[in-house]
């Protein structure tokens, strides 16, 4: 049988050598995308289509984990792109750019009166924690779900080899939609937490008044609001979710689809915290880089002329519908489960006596990548996606849970697998 990823399988050999994990981002690697069965390397992208170097085509509801909301190679990004080009990516100067965008932002987001810049999500959610503890003068701090690479963050997870305990002793995670748990962390380290970090929304809706009861448990403890709108800003409202469920942090984050695949990411808030930043340390070399700026200005300008969340929701309905009514139909609702907003939907799979979410998962990906749809469990939708994209992967995952369902009514899920499966090692999120 000829492998449909032998390219992809030799690169993978090659990165392996010279590349830990063969990847530079942990959701792009062989943890989430089982060896053997899976595309590793990309060509090149357009729209709402990926093609691996095999030459396979995908229509790929991954998008960048969610940095491309407008579609690979908007027309208008790419103009914007390459005309600055022309003129320069980074100069010894600021440049007029960085005054446009941070313009847009603050007529944007609810809680913008000021901006900072960074490449990645990480370095704005980290300046923000930051922040909080130079204005508050206090050290702890609530999060609750993935916020990012650094110490502060990661060293509450299990993957946290090499954050010094100290570190990680000052932060504790509380759960979404359980004001109980921060309200205890609260009572835990009085007058000690400088922060609550959380995304506004990630696989679940917020509960009526949960947004809001954090909102008035920081304002009754004197802590710094922070909203981490990496994956939701620009994506469930033009403001962000702050302005779709009517609840105003001090301090928000923004990163992934703000520049449409280009890395930028941004600090905005209330302007008696954010002058701070201009004593607390957050400064480096690419901050300013104006391809990233330009990108940012024109998908920013389109997210607001044209009806790209609107869209990005309507679409996702019709594919959290479809694949609801099929999980109905082949009886899989129990091992199955959607959530999540339309525009960022996410399938979970559950273990339920012999059958493993694992094995499940991985049967899942082996099926769905067989017959060109590359995602990972979410559907990051595009504004790319067309109605027959749409078409194609319900057809795709009547196909695929019916093969799932067989599988696992036979005690079969394992057998069916051409690869390991994966290992339960690290989930961002559920
Ligand atoms: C909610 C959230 N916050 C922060 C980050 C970190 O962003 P980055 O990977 O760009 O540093 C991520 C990345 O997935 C994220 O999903």
């Amino acid at each position: 049988m000829v492998n449909p990823h032998e390219q992809s399988q030799n690169l993978l050999k090659r990165a392996l050598k010279v590349i830990p994990l063969g990847a530079q981002t942990f959701s792009k690697s062989i943890t989430q995308y089982p060896l053997g069965i899976s595309p590793h390397f990309a060509t090149h992208a357009r729209g709402s289509k990926i093609w691996d170097v095999d030459g396979n085509e995908y229509i790929d509801f991954v998008n960048a984990l969610a940095a491309v909301t407008l579609g690979y190679g908007d027309p208008d990004v790419i103009r914007a792109v390459q005309d600055q080009m022309e003129r320069g990516s980074l100069f010894s100067l600021s440049h007029p750019l960085e005054i446009d965008v941070a313009e847009a932002l603050v007529e944007m987001v609810p809680c913008a009166e000021m901006v900072r810049f960074g490449k990645n999500g990480s370095d704005v959610t980290t300046a923000a924690v930051r922040l909080s503890r130079a204005f508050t003068q206090r050290d702890h701090v609530a999060l609750c779900g993935y916020h990012g690479w650094q110490d502060w963050s990661i060293g509450t997870t299990a993957r946290r080899k090499g954050v010094p305990e100290p570190v990680s002793r000052l932060s504790h995670p509380f759960n979404y939609n359980d004001l109980d748990s921060l309200h205890h962390l609260f009572n835990s380290y009085p007058d000690q937490i400088a922060a609550v970090i959380l995304e506004p929304m990630s696989i679940e809706f917020p509960r009526d008044g949960f947004l809001q009861g954090v909102r008035d448990l920081c304002n009754r403890h004197k802590s710094v609001m922070i909203f981490d709108e990496v994956v939701t800003g620009f994506r469930l409202a033009r403001g962000g979710a702050q302005e779709l469920f009517g609840v105003t942090p001090d301090l928000a984050c923004f990163g992934k689809g703000m520049a449409n695949g280009f890395p930028l990411s941004a600090i905005v808030g209330r302007e008696e915290l954010m002058r701070l930043l201009e004593e607390v340390f957050f400064s480096f070399t690419f901050g300013g880089d104006v391809l990233s700026l330009a990108a940012a200005r024109a998908t920013l300008k389109k997210v607001r002329n044209e009806p790209v969340v609107e869209e990005l929701e309507r679409r996702g309905r019709v594919v959290m519908e479809g694949a609801q009514r099929l999980l109905q139909q082949f009886k899989m609702e129990q091992y199955i489960s959607l959530s999540g907003h339309p525009s960022w939907s996410f399938l979970r799979f559950h273990s339920i006596e012999a059958v493993d979410e694992w094995e499940m998962k991985t049967l899942f990906l082996q099926e769905v990548f067989a017959r060109g749809v590359l995602t990972i469990g979410t559907h990051n939708m595009s504004y790319a996606h067309t109605q027959g994209d749409l078409d194609r992967l319900l057809a795709v995952y009547a196909e695929v849970f019916s093969v799932i369902a067989e599988a696992v009514r036979s005690n079969g899920v394992a057998k069916r697998l051409r690869c390991e499966a994966l290992k339960p090692l690290f989930k961002l999120r559920g």
